[in-house]
């Protein structure tokens, strides 16, 4: 099946007022879970640049309207089924085409006390949108303590692999090949822009949002942003990604956000934006080129045919 996903799925085509009368019946029998409680600890951040001026999502659909296939295809599957999964003790290892191979507790990096916040568009491939306050560190401050050497071109990112507490990795119908992987090109990952997130809303990130710490490139689709990283590898060629091996003529290694090139199903020319629900409904609005961030990204693509690297 997932070579034709993005499919909308059905907490997505559910009206939305359908959709929250289902969540607060659930919610009554207590049946939402997710990892917000447990993980409720206020982080110490400084503020970022970068903060879009778009009213912010409400955290309650930034964190109950998620893609996370390792626990489910459906949106409300992350935060009802991502109670199990323990997000400590964590480390990131950083290796491949470095001078300084390097394993990082995610704890002390929060420790660290260099968080900072950002407040980011995000896009999603199938057409609707959110505005999210992260908390986290530049990736190229990370990068750069491992040292890329010159042979580096492209940064390759590897999800977790815990069957165990990921019931989307035991198989199934709709399964994808574990671990989720994706990648950057070395001039994309160090761009200011891109961000690795170890928060939201001020506190730790919640599992079904990619805890302990997950990618964020707002000007990309938001299928690049890799969730629960263990792994990142500078490689000197391009790297396979999990939605480009599924479908390559729907999902490029680019994926920037572009309402000129339509996903082969869909236009691409206007999304929907989460959490603006009035009583008739979702609004919408254009979408913009490298979604709003052509002054920070454009040059990193000069002179590419854009249609052809989507
Ligand atoms: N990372 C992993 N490991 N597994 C996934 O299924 N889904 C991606 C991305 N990162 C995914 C992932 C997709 S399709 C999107 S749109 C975003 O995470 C969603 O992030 P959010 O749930 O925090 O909004």
């Amino acid at each position: 099946m997932a070579s034709s996903f993005p499919e909308p799925r059905p907490s997505e085509i559910t009206p939305r007022r359908a959709y929250l009368r289902r969540r607060s019946l659930l919610a009554a029998a207590g049946l939402l879970g997710g990892s917000r409680i447990a993980n409720a600890a206020g982080l110490s951040v400084h503020p970022g640049p970068f903060n879009a001026s778009e009213p912010l999502t409400p955290r309650e659909d930034v964190t109950h309207y998620n893609n996370f296939y390792e626990f489910g295809l459906d949106k409300d599957d992350p935060a009802r089924l991502s109670g199990g999964f323990r997000p400590r003790p964590w480390t990131l290892t950083i290796d491949g085409a470095v001078a300084k191979p390097l394993t990082l507790d995610v704890d002390t990096l929060i420790a660290g006390g260099a968080l900072e916040s950002r407040v980011y568009r995000m896009r999603c491939v199938e057409a609707w949108s959110m505005v999210i306050p992260w908390d986290g560190v530049p990736l190229a401050d990370i990068l750069r303590k491992a040292e890329p050497q010159g042979s580096a071109k492209f940064v390759a990112f590897q999800s977790v692999v815990r069957p165990d507490q990921m019931p989307g990795q035991r198989g199934g119908l709709g399964s994808l090949d574990w671990p989720y992987v994706e990648g950057l090109r070395l001039d994309e990952a160090m761009n200011p822009l891109s961000f690795l997130a170890l928060g939201l809303y001020g506190d730790l990130l919640p599992n079904q949002n990619g805890a302990p710490l997950r990618l964020v490139t707002p000007w990309k689709y938001g299928f690049k942003g890799i969730k629960s990283i263990t792994r990142i590898t500078l490689v000197s060629e391009m790297p396979p990604t999990t939605w480009n091996r599924m479908a390559s003529n729907e999902y490029g290694f680019y994926a920037n956000v572009n309402p000129e090139v339509d996903h082969p199903r869909w236009s691409q020319a206007s999304e929907r934006i989460i959490g603006s629900g009035g009583f008739f409904g979702e609004t919408r609005k254009p979408t913009q080129m490298f979604n709003g961030y052509g002054a920070q990204v454009a040059q990193l693509y000069a002179g590419m045919d854009l249609r052809k690297f989507y």
